[in-house]
């Protein structure tokens, strides 16, 4: 069976990266990676490579940045020349980033069977781009497997057959659980003057939190209040520097690069590896994000998490986990944060399956598949 894996941007990288370990321990499985370049950076993209000892893409497309449509199109258009020559059994997609989208419309119109890791999410939010990447994906999917039982029940309401459906974990905590002896003599807490327990994480990107300068200044102002208390650390992603920049003057406490001394402040930095966040996530007293995947990792971490967003596709990491959604209201945040720093914390067992062997479960299917002879 020949498996066309695909990856665009930086929360595909950790979702791949156990499962094309899977794959390779089957014979009777060939798996090809290939990134269309949605991210390019190494800050975005080649350091998560490394850090996650993924192997090199087979193919990449070097899609760039660009509009939603464009974006699109461009994987498509980039796309459709390999599938016609690999001829793949399978095209396996993760997440629900535009080049997730754009593989799978490729892949239906030739005909090419498809699974979705980490279907069936929704927030119920179609002014998310990642909404309507979700529901698109999903509806040309043929496995669709889901990381919580909310997943299973978006798709049989939308009338996708049971059968298509697996409940088989999530993959992100494959990798995190596979690389903790890795974070976890990481260096980054020294590097940054931070003690365990005494600082809180922060990163924000969705659109609707930093494309509007009226939204992204009450937030920060809101994390500026935050690191009164104690210092906030903000990796900022491409997209929120420039609204930043484009911001001006935002005062004294916000500075960027590491101070010497762990003094009080929003400590700002360019995006940083996989490892080095993780150690980073996995000490913090508290994150502030608007993150899907850091939901699911403070669960799992057992770090409160306050997610600065109306809603979550991730419902299970309230219900099991350290999630609070919050939305962006900076008096809302500033009573949450008070809460969260006031309150002792409390462990959790993780969520149903989220146990580290989600990949094992997925191939499983998948072999499952050749025995029953659905695959020449
Ligand atoms: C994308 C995903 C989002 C995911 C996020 C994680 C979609 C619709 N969105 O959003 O779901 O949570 O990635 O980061 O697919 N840029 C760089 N270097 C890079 C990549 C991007 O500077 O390596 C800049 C470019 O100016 C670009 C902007 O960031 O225009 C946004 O990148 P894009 O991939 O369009 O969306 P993200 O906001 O990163």
């Amino acid at each position: 069976m020949k498996v066309l894996n695909v990856v665009g941007a930086r929360p595909n990288f950790m979702k791949i990266a156990p499962l094309i370990r899977e794959m390779r321990k089957h014979p009777g499985i060939t798996p090809l990676l290939v990134h269309t370049g949605q991210h390019y950076d190494v800050k975005m993209a080649g350091q998560f490579f490394e850090d996650l000892q993924i192997p090199l893409p087979d193919v990449s497309l070097d899609v760039g940045s660009g509009t939603h449509a464009v974006q699109t199109a461009e994987v498509m258009k980039r796309m459709e020349p390999i599938l016609v020559r690999e001829r793949p059994d399978l095209v396996l997609v993760v997440g629900d980033v535009n080049s997730t989208m754009a593989a799978a419309l490729t892949a239906v119109k030739l005909h090419i069977p498809i699974a979705h890791v980490e279907a069936g999410l929704r927030s119920g939010d179609r002014t998310m781009p990642e909404e309507i990447n979700r529901i698109v994906t999903d509806a040309v999917s043929d496995y669709l497997f889901v990381t919580e039982e909310s997943g299973t029940r978006n798709l049989m309401a939308e009338g996708v057959a049971k059968s298509k459906i697996f409940e088989v974990g999530n993959v992100m905590i494959d990798s995190l659980e596979a690389s903790r002896r890795l974070w976890g003599p990481s260096t980054m807490l020294g590097r940054l003057g931070l003690q365990r327990g005494h600082y809180a994480v922060t990163t924000l990107h969705r659109p609707s939190n930093v494309d509007n300068v009226t939204v992204l200044k009450g937030l920060v102002q809101s994390l500026l209040e935050v690191a009164r208390r104690l210092p906030v650390i903000f990796p900022i992603h491409p997209r929120t520097k420039k609204a930043l920049e484009a911001m001006g003057d935002l005062g004294p406490g916000l500075y960027f690069g590491a101070p010497p001394t762990p003094a009080n402040g929003v400590h700002c930095m360019d995006p940083i590896g996989y490892l080095d966040f993780m150690s980073l996530v996995a000490n913090a007293r508290l994150v502030l994000t608007d993150s899907g995947g850091i939901q699911e990792e403070t669960t799992v971490l057992g770090v409160p998490c306050l997610t600065l967003r109306e809603n979550t596709e991730r419902p299970i990491t309230v219900t099991h986990g350290t999630n609070r959604v919050i939305g962006s209201s900076p008096k809302r945040i500033l009573e949450e944060a008070a809460n969260a720093l006031d309150t002792p914390i409390r462990p959790l067992p993780p969520p149903p399956l989220w146990d580290g062997h989600a990949s094992e479960r997925i191939v499983k299917v998948l072999r499952e598949q050749i025995r029953l002879g659905w695959v020449a």
